[in-house]
């Protein structure tokens, strides 16, 4: 009992002293060994942290020898009136690459504190990307090969399928974890850089190949379509599709679309890569989200894919702006199991019209819908909905034509007929 006594006695009176004297009390340092690596260096630091009083010595040894580049000490003293020194030990970067292990070594108050290292990293294959730098001068394709180790690799190009011919010497560069990231060039002649060729460029790293294919003129298509009409009709908004399509996975996978009205970015979401069957063609629908008001104002929406230079254009066509007639016909006779209602929407020069159709209290269902018809002194538009008799016959389930257009007050009803009288007798006329 008496001896944890005593030092408890001792740590008070110690404590008690220090905080009487005003002084900061001996205190050990600890030690950590960081690696400092610049273009031109390698070194290896030892920080000697929190420590009183700022007298020590250091000593380093790499592999149990003494370090031959060692730095003088470099000393820090923080608010709380304790140091740090700093002390480096400079390497040779062959030596850094090997299994080399690093012991620093403080004396402080008589007694020796110590931390060893290893900084051997393991084995990393590299990750590889294919950009284009082009210059005033030349145009060359850079493979990047990226956050490997150890650092030999030799690597291959192929402009379609030949060698490169002005393939660049590989240069390195070493990152703060040991890693390596290598650069190769492969010149292009400006005439070959505009053809649809296909760049490769292929590292072997210990004994592993890694490809990387790439081709920056392969053949892009954008198309723009018109507003999703479900997301019209249900959710009042203006979703556009933008399908970027091309044969080459990378390319439109890559395909940054941006889509602007009157100047201003419109958001937009990325959908699923596609390769539809019976096509040789990857596809990837952008859906923009343009403001339902500005949209049916008929302003121009501009999309393009960055840096391709294919700009397409898509806008609402108003028409001569006047709200134009709806007719819902039904059949005199049900003969079959089903029933066809054809809506038809006129006006003397119709623009773009969205027709849906609603059945009872239920969701709005997609028609067949023609493309618009010239007459003498219109244009119709016709929407054809097939229901079962069944269902025709339902007193209850009314059937909607609904139509938005230009200049309509509020886009968020639209306007609609219904086939109300369902007895043939009684022939709808609006
Ligand atoms: C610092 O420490 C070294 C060795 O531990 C000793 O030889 C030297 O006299 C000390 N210097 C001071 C100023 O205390
Ligand atoms: C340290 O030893 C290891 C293996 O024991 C060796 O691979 C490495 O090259 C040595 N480093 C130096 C700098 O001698
Ligand atoms: C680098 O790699 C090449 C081929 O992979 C090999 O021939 C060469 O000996 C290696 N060099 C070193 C220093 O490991
Ligand atoms: C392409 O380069 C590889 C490796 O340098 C070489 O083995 C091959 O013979 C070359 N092919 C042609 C067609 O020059
Ligand atoms: C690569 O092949 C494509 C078509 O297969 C061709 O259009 C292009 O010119 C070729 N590029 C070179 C550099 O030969």
């Amino acid at each position: 009992m008496a001896g944890p006594l005593k030092v408890l006695g001792f740590l008070f009176w110690l404590f008690f002293f220090s905080f009487v004297r005003g002084q900061v009390k001996i205190q050990t340092p600890t030690l950590s060994l960081v690696p400092v690596i610049t273009q031109k260096s390698t070194s290896v630091m030892c920080v000697i942290e929190d420590y009183y009083p700022k007298n020590l010595t250091v000593q380093w040894e790499v592999n149990d020898t003494n370090c031959l580049r060692q730095s003088n000490l470099e000393y820090e003293l923080n608010a709380e009136g304790l140091y740090t020194a700093y002390s480096l030990c400079k390497v040779s970067s062959e030596t850094w690459n090997t299994n080399t292990e690093y012991t620093c070594e403080a004396t402080h108050q008589g007694k020796l504190i110590s931390v060893r290292k290893n900084f051997k990293v393991k084995i990393q294959t590299p990750t590889l990307s294919l950009v284009p730098v082009i210059t005033q001068k030349s145009t060359s394709v850079m493979c990047v090969i990226e956050d490997y180790y150890p650092k030999n690799l030799t690597v291959q190009w192929k402009v379609n399928d030949t060698n490169c011919s002005r393939q660049s010497k590989l240069e390195y560069k070493l990152n703060a974890e040991g890693l390596y990231t290598a650069y190769s060039l492969c010149k292009v002649s400006s005439e070959t850089w505009n053809t649809n060729t296909e760049y490769t460029c292929e590292a072997t790293h210990q004994g592993k190949v890694i490809r990387v294919k790439k081709n920056f003129k392969s053949k892009l298509t954008l198309t723009l379509k018109p507003p999703i009409e479900r997301e019209l009709f249900v959710n009042n908004k203006v979703v556009l599709e933008a399908v970027v399509s091309g044969d080459d996975l990378e390319t439109v996978i890559e395909a940054s679309v941006l889509c602007k009205v009157k100047n201003e970015p419109v958001t937009s979401v990325v959908g699923n890569i596609d390769f539809p069957e019976g096509t040789s063609q990857f596809i990837r629908t952008h859906y923009i989200f343009v403001d339902t008001e500005k949209w049916f104002d008929g302003e121009m929406v501009t999309c393009s894919i960055r840096d391709r230079g294919i700009n397409q254009e898509i806008h609402f066509d108003k028409g001569d702006g006047k709200k134009p007639s709806v007719v819902i016909y039904i059949p005199d006779t049900i003969h079959t199991d089903t029933v066809s209602l054809v809506c038809e929407v006129t006006s003397p020069k119709l623009g773009d019209v969205y027709i849906f159709w609603k059945v009872g209290n239920g969701l709005y269902i997609k028609g067949s819908t023609s493309a618009p018809i010239q007459r003498d002194n219109s244009i119709s538009v016709l929407s054809i909905l097939t229901v079962s008799k069944q269902y025709y016959e339902d007193p209850r389930k009314t059937i909607t034509c609904a139509i938005k257009h230009a200049n309509m007050d509020n886009i968020g009803s639209p306007l609609q007929v219904s086939a109300m009288s369902k007895q043939p007798e009684c022939p709808v006329d609006y």
